[in-house]
């Protein structure tokens, strides 16, 4: 069962010249913009044509620091007219980065949504709930419009607040949700709290999970906790976010959306393609996209191609869970953290000293971020009282920077242990 055949099992050579042909197209839309009408390989494509995919590698990478450029209209391919949509990072300081989409753009990433959901079984009879934040994340909107695309009865819960949630799966009978998997020790906690099993008080069979890491023993922990099926769903903002990979009911890896993008993974370090079945960073080409087309974007996610053919009989290549990253990004209750966010709200306050670290913990099955900080000598003596404003001021600015509340602790200059050699500023103790 498929929600559109044609496209999910075509053979490997019509689905390598289906790329060809909206590569090409792809090109052209993308020279519109400032970014890329700069760029003498993506002109030279056009002018000489793209005859087989394996031309990609002639095309030069994206990376993140240059979709900031000429922020925030450089990657525009479009009038501003068309433009309906905008999804972007967080972050008060330096430029976001931004995704804009056209309404073809919005179409094909519902149903890019909408095809990943019913792969994992889910269809237009289920109740579907939706636990990510809404807003600037695309894990609220995103799903929204492929849950309503499928047809399914929708409950766009968004994020927090555990015992509503309950309340909402129990009064209207979902049967599907999503979230984030470190927040579902969270809620099963909650469901414990308030006297119920979520195995035998609710009518969840699936739930879909991603957004950040998660091991094959987490999934099934969360399998066992809830009494269902848990789907690994992969995205990323700078290529729509979910639906760009997903598991189907084998679960054996995630189906890459072929037609979609332009899949390539490669050593981080020669940036040449790994050989087959190797660990190394995704990178990613939008195949239908209109408004903002990216070429080769370095994604940084480290994941590697599996072997085989999938039973579901599905052609897109399946790619294994993400291994980590090949860069410093953190991913904490969902939000992406880069150490330099918080090293930039710090070293502009005059009271802060030299050191500080990032200590990520799981308290009472929550993740918690804990930012030790070091505070120059002279405000620990007199009025303790200035420590515990500046406490509250710095919990805030973070808070206004990553979208995560830290707990700050303010220390003595020289009480953060030294690590050898370059400094090393994160600590990740969470369970995984
Ligand atoms: N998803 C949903 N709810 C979450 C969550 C998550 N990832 N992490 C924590 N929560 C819940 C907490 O359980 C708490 O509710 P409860 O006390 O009723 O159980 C509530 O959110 C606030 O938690 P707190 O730890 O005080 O959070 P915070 O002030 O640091 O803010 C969030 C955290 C949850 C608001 C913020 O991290 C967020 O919006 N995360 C969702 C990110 C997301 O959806 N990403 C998808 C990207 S595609
Ligand atoms: P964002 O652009 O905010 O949606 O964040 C995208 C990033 O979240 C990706 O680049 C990954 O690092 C991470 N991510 C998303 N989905 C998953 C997943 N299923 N497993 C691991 N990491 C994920
Ligand atoms: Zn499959």
């Amino acid at each position: 069962m498929y929600w559109e055949k044609e496209l999910e099992v075509l053979d490997h050579k019509n689905l390598e010249k289906l790329q060809a042909e909206r590569l090409m197209k792809t090109l052209r839309q993308a020279v519109n913009s400032p970014y890329y009408g700069r760029i003498p390989e993506i002109s030279h494509a056009i002018k000489t044509g793209i005859n087989s995919i394996e031309q990609i590698s002639e095309l030069p990478f994206t990376t993140k620091e240059d979709l900031r450029k000429d922020f925030p209209w450089g990657f525009l391919s479009t009038d501003k007219r068309e433009v309906v949509r905008l999804h972007s990072s967080s972050g008060t300081t330096g430029n976001p980065t931004v995704v804009y989409h056209n309404r073809h753009d919005l179409s094909s990433w519902a149903n890019l949504m909408a095809r990943s959901l019913f792969a994992a079984g889910v269809r237009d009879t289920d109740v579907f709930q939706n636990m990510a934040g809404y807003g600037l994340f695309t894990g609220g909107l995103g799903f929204q419009y492929g849950v309503e695309m499928l047809g399914c009865l929708s409950i766009p819960a968004g994020a927090g607040n555990s015992l509503r949630q309950i309340k909402l799966m129990r009064d209207y009978g979902t049967t599907v949700a999503h979230a984030i998997p470190s927040y579902l020790g969270r809620l099963y906690d909650v469901f414990k709290e308030e006297g119920l099993d979520p195995r035998k008080d609710t009518k969840l069979h699936t739930l879909v999970i991603g957004a950040e890491p998660h091991t094959e023993e987490h999934r099934q922990r969360i399998e066992e906790m809830f009494g269902v099926k848990a789907y690994n769903s992969f995205g990323l903002s700078e290529m729509n976010g979910p639906g760009v990979a997903f598991e189907c009911t084998e679960q054996n890896g995630l189906h890459i959306w072929e037609d979609a993008y332009v899949v390539e993974i490669i050593d981080p370090i020669t940036l040449q393609p790994v050989a087959d079945g190797e660990i190394g960073e995704l990178v990613m080409t939008t195949l239908d996209r209109v408004a903002m087309p990216v070429i080769r974007y370095r994604t940084r996610d480290l994941t590697r191609f599996l072997p085989g053919e999938c039973k579901c009989g599905r052609t897109h290549r399946r790619i294994d869970r993400i291994a980590g990253r090949s860069d410093d990004m953190f991913i904490m209750k969902g939000c992406n953290v880069f150490p330099m966010q918080i090293e930039g709200v710090l070293m502009k306050l005059s009271e802060v000293g030299d050191d500080y670290r990032i200590l990520l913990e799981t308290i009472n099955d929550q993740d918690e971020m804990i930012v030790e900080v070091e505070v120059k000598k002279d405000w620990f003596k007199g009025d303790l009282s200035f420590l515990d404003k500046l406490q509250k001021h710095i919990t805030h600015l973070i808070r206004d920077e990553v979208l995560v509340r830290p707990l700050i602790k303010l220390v003595e200059p020289g009480s953060i242990p030294k690590t050898e050699g370059k400094a090393v500023r994160v600590f990740d103790h969470r369970k995984k």
